[in-house]
């Protein structure tokens, strides 16, 4: 049996490998043409130090010079001897390149590309081999027909042989101008996955803040978790301006109803729109959400956003017990401004 075990590198760079029962993590990585820093290979040096931030596993021999008892109580691990029991993150604190890797490339061709509304689109890109990643990460997207690319986070599960995005659509900007004209076909290149914010596994109640189609990280988690299950209750706000923003609303509600403890609720920010709440996620998020601090807040949203929500936090006086976010920034508006 093979576990996946994502390595996050130092530059944000993830890539996702196959490792059998029994196999050692720096044996797995190098099959996969990934070196892992590694010296000794013997449990001595401490070369191959990282940490293993999610997931089972099993260390055999290793010295004390090679890593303390404290470290191992803090999940550090020696790669080299290193056995995994579950998929298993871990950090690798030297960048890709060190290890002679690097953003994995994908091609892909366009599937569909559907208008969501006035102001996102759904784009659905068949994947020519499979791309792992976790649930909540970003690659760059190339943008048929120039030399852009842009980033924007899988609204699909990994494994999935369709990735989907939710795509903002900006006018003049570079990709929706592509996705106004673009067709089935067209070929793509997903370079990645990237990114710090992706789901931990659920220990304690969950918060999760959606600010427009900074939703689309959230659908991947959600798509997640109703293959994987969780005994977690979930929250998640989705706030955006008019009602016609609501997109995906009912994948959401689907996928809410399949894990069975999600609770979704939408705010509407326009004065013109009559809808039961009315305003920012800072106007309903209230204390007792934030569960005496035993709560896990992802948030996915403007930059505004991120910090209207730590501020309300403060105010609120209690501080969760993790806060992930992803600020998200229309990079198409800024190329238009410039
Ligand atoms: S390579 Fe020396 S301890 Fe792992």
């Amino acid at each position: 049996m093979a576990f996946q075990v994502a390595l996050n590198f130092e530059d944000g760079v993830t890539r996702v490998i196959d490792v059998d029962e029994d196999e050692k993590v720096t044996d797995a990585a190098f099959r996969q043409k990934i070196n892992l820093p590694m010296d000794c290979r013997d449990g001595v040096c401490g070369t191959c130090k990282c940490k293993c931030e999610e997931g089972a596993y099993e260390l055999e021999f290793y010295m004390d010079e090679a890593m303390t008892d404290e470290e191992a109580e803090e999940r550090f691990v020696l790669a080299c001897q290193m056995t995994v029991e579950s998929d298993c993150i871990i950090s690798v604190p030297v960048s890709s390149q060190v290890c002679k890797t690097g953003a994995q490339t994908v091609a892909g061709s366009v599937q569909s590309i559907d208008a969501l509304s006035d102001t996102s689109y759904n784009l659905t890109v068949k994947l020519h081999k499979p791309m792992g990643f976790l649930p909540g990460q970003y690659v760059n997207i190339s943008v048929p027909g120039t030399d852009a690319h842009r980033s924007y986070s899988f609204s699909s599960r990994p494994g999935a042989e369709e990735a989907t995005f939710l795509i903002r659509n900006l006018q003049g900007g570079v990709m929706s101008s592509y996705l106004e004209a673009g067709s089935t076909g067209d070929e793509v290149k997903l370079t990645g996955p990237m990114g710090a914010f992706y789901l931990r596994s659920l220990e304690r109640p969950q918060l999760w803040l959606a600010g427009g189609t900074g939703l689309a990280p959230f659908l991947s988690m959600l798509e997640t978790l109703a293959e994987q299950g969780t005994e977690q209750a979930i929250t998640l706000y989705y706030a955006v301006t008019n009602a016609a923003d609501l997109v995906e609303l009912a994948r959401v509600q689907e996928l809410a109803e399949k894990i069975g403890t999600v609770r979704v609720i939408t705010i509407l920010a326009s004065e013109d729109e009559d809808h039961e709440r009315k305003g920012f996620v800072t106007d309903h998020v209230t204390a007792e959400e934030l569960n005496g601090g035993n709560v896990d807040v992802y948030l996915c949203g403007p930059p505004p956003m991120v910090e209207a929500v730590r501020q309300h936090f403060k105010s609120l006086g209690t501080e969760p017990a993790n806060f992930y976010f992803e600020k998200f920034t229309p990079n198409d508006a800024i190329e238009v401004a410039a």
